[in-house]
């Protein structure tokens, strides 16, 4: 089947098998910043915001989601002179970034929490988090990095992307 996508702020016309997961068809359309892993809902690399709420792509019906808003990590990037976002900013100075196959989900889940909650408690962020495992850390730099990442949202006045009319 052919249906259009919204990708980041752009509609896709993309060809698919209607049992395809939006995981599949958005690797397949070359989308491959997002990451694959377990394809089973147990680990979060493959993360994506759906009408601004994560949802592990493995597990939802690529059908289902034609008409709603898709963001990937790529969707979040800047017009700047470093095209990062503050909250990527915020994983890469507060160390919460490794081998970086986690990252794209955390930093997607971390920009939704703060629109939603610009000053969660660790808990929250234990919460936000909780679904998406990373393989080379402890914890503690990656809850440091959404801290940061909400005091550099803050600062720059862009608690969401939303409220930049985006
Ligand atoms: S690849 Fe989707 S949750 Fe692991
Ligand atoms: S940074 Fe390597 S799995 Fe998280």
């Amino acid at each position: 089947m052919k249906a259009d996508f919204i990708i980041n702020g752009r509609r896709e016309s993309l060809e698919f098998d209607s049992r395809a997961t939006l995981l599949e068809v958005l690797r397949n359309s070359g989308h491959r910043e997002v990451k694959s892993g377990c394809e089973n809902g147990e680990c979060g690399v493959c993360t994506v915001l759906l009408d601004g709420i994560p949802v592990n792509s493995c597990m939802v019906l690529a059908a289902s989601v034609i008409g709603r808003e898709v963001t990937t990590i790529r969707g979040l990037t800047e017009d700047d002179d470093t095209g990062l976002s503050p909250v990527q900013e915020a994983f890469a100075e507060a160390g919460g970034i490794q081998c970086g196959f986690c990252t794209p989900a955390k930093v997607l889940v971390t920009y939704s929490l703060l629109s939603r909650n610009p000053q969660p408690s660790d808990e929250d962020i234990m919460n936000a988090l909780d679904g998406n495992i990373c393989r080379c850390t402890g914890y503690v730099k990656i809850l440091d990095s959404v801290k940061l990442a909400a005091e550099k949202l803050k600062a720059s006045g862009k608690e969401s992307r939303k409220e930049r009319g985006k």
